[in-house]
């Protein structure tokens, strides 16, 4: 093995120099821009400084400390407040705004912020539900149209895309992200931020990103939200950091520092972190708002005696704007007179702030959001709900279908529709719902009546709540049951039920959805599962007794249509699971990319890394989903098959639907370099494609791997590309391995700058 170590001085020389200029090219490329904020900046007062760097709440509950300076309308006008959270609509945010700019001294105006996750208010599926499509082009189309819709409602910014790798499902806001892959994570990180900000955030449609929270904080220490991060330096880089590094390379305006601690040090105080890596190592250009009230809870994690030190150890950590303590605004302004902090300083966290809402365009127009007759024009139009609709199909993932079961027959005589979650509106909208309605969502059951024949009749019981543990309905169920044709059962979890604070110790269906659906079983009767959930469940039993298995996810205001389109076959499911379903909760965290092992797990070998009283796979796979087509692939090609330090490694190969129903296959591309200096993941997603394919057609996939995509961290965590082996799967999971292949790196040992690597750079051709 040659190493690339050789190449380290030339590196670090480079390394060194290039922020400098990055920066210079971020901030100042602009010169008007850069010349008007520092003549602003020349003019304010430090006070009026530290009010850039306040951000304060509208809607949702104000937490102590932002209480203390009063009225709002007051604080504005005193030039107090940056940023609001949680206000919206275009009449109240010009009355506001109008306020910045024409009552207070400098006249700067609002940045009007909120978490516009998945929808504004036409709600599309949750996050994790849209990642399941491996289709980015689809996602950043719902983030644009979600864009198009909240800054048609005064809205400047949002609090989105979240790219935290999650690897335990325990951790409730799993389903805020894209799952557990980096590369799929970095792929869809990219796609939501071009989405949110469109061509350039000058336009009066585009909504300032802002990926988060930077970072680690999915990897929750027992999956418990808040609680500390403990992950080892090389796994942060490779697998938690791919995601924003593709965010902020896409141009993201702005990113959160997270709440909990990495490795001891509070996210919100951790200079590393915020500075050396974000700012120094990847040129980030944007400013950083801080996590709800997280710099008070400075205090809390025992680094800070007082607010005065949590807001020191903030503003001198990189935490540019102070989402909600209120500190910032009550101690900035001391701090600089007593020499504590420099108030250059707070001139860099001010600029930044004041370059975003330059290049938001609010300087130039500061109405340009709140246009009412846009606002009345842009909200759930009928072609977004459309798109809602096939979004909602492309990111369901067909679990199980034995004997062909689904699709089903519009002619049936009687459907019986059960489930505690077939007729709940709210829980279709998930975490996050904005200014999303009930009244807006098509639930199962409607959508089951109005997709079936006229001759159908669908027939509806509850069975059961969904955290309760109250039997009394199951006979009703049950004998409903008896009646049927078909059993459409509709089980999982409520909407609330996942995301920011709802960590989970267990993930069986909660209450006695599962007993409801084993007695159901009983009765005979053909039954498919529609699972609604934010999370990997453990449904190994579901998975011995129902013979059909969809996963819906949370899929929004058209969740019904979007399933009953699936059930009855106007769509063929080709969504794919991108986290792991595992057994039993006891077997997480379990992710497919896990590291070669000196004993790797074998069923019949006791001492292998494996429990013993759990199987050694999971339940679902991550990449695995079914169709109603079946696909074949062949004539796989890798060229060349010894590759220098070509730019491309062309892997191409042909898939063909060899079944009579128009489909779409998701070719995923995994590669393994199985001898290196450290122990390597057994499979490391590198590519993907989502093909639509027409009954008996057959197409061409063609992936054009960079040589920089082979690079890993050596012992000594440089990063880069050594010659030797590498591995080729190709197949429709990361278990479903239909090609395999080689080549051999021989080129020259090949640094590569882990701020540079381009995880989006995999080009994919179609023929
Ligand atoms: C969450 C963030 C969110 C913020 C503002 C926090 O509690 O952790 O994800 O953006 O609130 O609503």
């Amino acid at each position: 093995m040659v190493h690339f170590r050789c190449c380290f001085v030339i590196f670090q020389v480079l390394f060194c120099i290039f922020p400098v200029f990055g920066h210079a090219q971020a901030e100042g490329g602009d010169a008007k821009m850069e010349a008007f904020v520092d003549s602003l900046i020349g003019e304010m007062t430090i006070k009026e400084k530290a009010g850039q760097l306040v951000q304060i709440a509208g809607g949702r509950s104000i937490t102590p400390n932002s209480k203390i300076n009063g009225q709002l309308e007051d604080r504005i006008r005193n030039g107090e407040i940056s940023s609001i959270i949680n206000v919206f609509g275009a009449k109240e945010t010009a009355r506001l705004q109008k306020i910045a700019v024409e009552e207070s001294r400098m006249k700067i105006p609002v940045l009007f912020a909120m978490d516009v996750i998945h929808g504004f208010r036409t709600i599309f599926p949750v996050p994790l539900a849209n990642a399941c499509t491996w289709d980015p082009e689809m996602v950043e189309m719902a983030a644009r149209t979600a864009a198009e819709e909240a800054t048609s409602a005064g809205l400047h910014w949002t609090f989105a895309p979240m790219v935290d790798i999650t690897r335990d499902p325990r951790w409730g806001r799993i389903v805020e992200g894209a799952g557990e892959d980096p590369y799929l994570g970095a792929v869809m990180a990219d796609a939501g931020v071009r989405g949110f900000q469109g061509e350039s955030l000058f336009k009066s449609s585009t909504l300032m990103a802002c990926p988060k929270h930077f970072a680690g904080y999915g990897a929750a220490v027992g999956g418990r939200d808040y609680d500390s991060a403990e992950i080892p330096y090389r796994t942060l880089r490779e697998i938690y950091f791919p995601p924003f590094l593709a965010a902020v390379n896409a141009g993201a305006g702005s990113i959160m520092s997270a709440f909990q601690d990495l490795d001891a040090i509070p996210m919100t105080a951790n200079r590393f972190m915020l500075i050396n890596i974000l700012r120094d190592e990847w040129d980030f250009g944007g400013f950083v708002v801080s996590d709800w009230n997280a710099i008070y809870e400075l205090i809390n994690h025992g680094v800070a005696e007082d607010v005065e030190q949590a807001g020191k150890r903030a503003i001198q950590s990189g935490v540019d704007m102070d989402m909600i303590s209120g500190i910032y605004g009550k101690y900035i302004e001391n701090l600089v007179y007593q020499g504590l902090i420099y108030e250059e300083q707070v001139d860099q966290a001010v600029r930044r702030i004041l370059t975003a809402k330059y290049k938001l365009g609010l300087f130039d127009n500061p109405y340009q959001y709140c246009d009412q007759k846009r606002e009345k024009n842009e909200l759930l139009t009928e072609e977004n709900i459309q798109f809602a609709r096939l979004i909602a199909q492309k990111g369901m993932v067909l679990l199980k279908n034995e004997n062909g079961i689904l699709p089903l027959s519009k002619n049936l005589k009687r459907i019986a529709v059960i489930g505690p979650l077939a007729d709940d509106r709210v829980s279709m909208l998930g975490s996050w719902s904005c200014a999303g309605r009930e009244e807006d969502v098509v639930t199962v059951l409607s959508g089951i009546r109005q997709a079936a024949s006229s001759k159908t009749k669908v027939i509806y019981e509850m069975g059961c709540q969904v955290d309760d543990a109250s039997l009394s309905n199951f006979n009703k169920a049950v004998k409903t049951a008896r009646t049927a044709d078909v059993v459409i059962l509709v089980l999982g979890e409520k909407g609330w039920m996942s995301g920011e604070g709802y960590s989970r110790s267990t993930l069986d269906l909660p209450g006695d959805q599962e007993k409801l659906a084993l007695e159901i079983a009983e009765t005979g009767k053909p039954v498919v599962a529609v699972l609604m959930n934010g999370r990997p469940l453990s449904i190994g039993k579901l998975n011995d007794r129902i013979p059909a298995i969809l996963e819906a996810w949370f899929p929004g205001i058209q969740a019904g249509r979007a399933v009953a389109d699936i059930l009855f076959g106007d769509a063929n499911p080709a969504g794919r699971l991108t986290v792991t379903f595992p057994h039993t909760v006891g077997q997480v965290p379990m992710y497919y990319n896990h590291r070669n092992r000196g004993r790797p797990a074998a069923d019949n070998v006791n001492h292998s890394a494996k429990y013993q009283d759990a199987p050694i796979r999971p339940l679902y796979a991550f990449g695995y989903g079914l169709s109603y087509s079946q696909f074949a692939y062949s004539n796989l090609h890798i060229i060349p098959e010894k590759p220098m330090n070509e730019e491309k490694i062309i892997i191409k190969m042909d898939v063909q639907n060899t079944s009579q129903v128009d489909g779409e296959e998701v070719v995923q591309l995994y590669i393994q370099d199985p001898v290196a200096g450290v122990a390597r993941p057994v499979k490391m997603l590198k590519g993907f494609c989502r093909v639509p394919l027409k009954a008996g057609k057959v197409k061409t996939v063609e992936f054009g791997l960079p040589v920089s995509q082979l690079a890993y961290y050596e012992p000594g965590m440089m990063h880069g590309v050594e010659p030797g082996e590498f591995r080729v799967m190709i197949g429709g999971s990361s278990e479903d391995i239909r090609l395999q292949g080689q080549f051999e790196f021989t080129g020259q040992p090949k640094l590569v700058d882990p701020a540079t690597y381009d995880f989006t750079d995999v080009r994919i051709f179609l023929k």
